[in-house]
């Protein structure tokens, strides 16, 4: 049986850049779901399909294939064979994401590729319903969060540093607004798994909470051995 780590948090809780990390250490393959997500948000985009409508976003969704893969390390993801990476990254997709991702349509084609890649393959995956739907079964369940101030001022400088104008209030504005969606709607909202392990990364450095996760990582493991040897399998 494969070893699943489910991520689950807000926007900008950092758990992208800790589950790379994280991967890379267990040389597991790492999997943003919410790139996925943002991957079919371009699409009806591209289409001019309001993101209001669900009845058309759910029509559209029979025309969309989505696939990843990783090169050096960095998840690819390709809308119906194109490498859209380049282009999911915005704060308009992010906006249109957070609106699609909450139709049943939508999640179901996407929950079903995330089981199937985590069914037969060591994984840490990151999103919103990991460990509360997609993969209840993870044996490291992960809820990292931070308060609206500190994502909101981490969002911030990595805009300024990219060059980007931007207003800290704006942010935090925008912000609350995809924590109040992500988390309100009645599909699958993001909300901490009764089981998962609660990181407040507010006042910590991406270090710690790495190696916070690597410990649970590794006496999750242990456990598993020393059940086995008690059972004697
Ligand atoms: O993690 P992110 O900012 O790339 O996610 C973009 C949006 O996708 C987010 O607002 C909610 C949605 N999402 C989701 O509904 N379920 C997931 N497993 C991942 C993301």
């Amino acid at each position: 049986m494969a070893f699943n780590i489910a991520i689950d948090g807000p926007a900008g809780a950092g758990k992208s850049t800790i589950a790379k990390r994280v991967a890379k250490e267990l040389s597991y393959i790492y999997v943003d779901t919410g790139a996925m997500y943002r991957a079919m948000a371009l699409y009806f985009l591209r289409k001019g399909i309001a993101p209001e409508d669900e009845g058309a976003v759910s029509a559209a969704c029979d025309e969309i294939t989505v696939t990843i893969s990783s090169e050096h390390g960095e998840q690819q993801v390709f809308l119906n064979g194109e490498n859209v990476n380049s282009f999911i990254r915005t704060e308009e997709i992010g906006k249109v994401t957070s609106t699609v991702s909450a139709y049943g349509k939508v999640r179901q084609k996407l929950t079903q590729l995330q089981r199937e890649m985590a069914a037969s393959t060591d994984l840490i995956m990151d999103g919103r319903d990991i460990g509360t739907c997609v993969l209840p079964q993870a044996q490291v369940k992960i809820y990292l969060t931070a308060s609206v101030e500190t994502r909101g001022k981490r969002r911030f400088l990595e805009l300024q540093e990219k060059g980007a104008v931007c207003e800290l209030e704006q942010i935090c504005k925008d912000i609350r607004l995809r924590d109040e969606q992500d988390m309100n709607r009645e599909i699958s909202p993001l909300r901490q798994a009764e089981d998962a392990v609660l990181i407040d990364s507010s006042f910590m450095g991406i270090e710690e909470v790495v190696n916070e996760i690597l410990k649970l990582v590794r006496e999750t493991s242990d456990k598993k051995i020393q059940e086995k040897s008690v059972k004697g399998l």
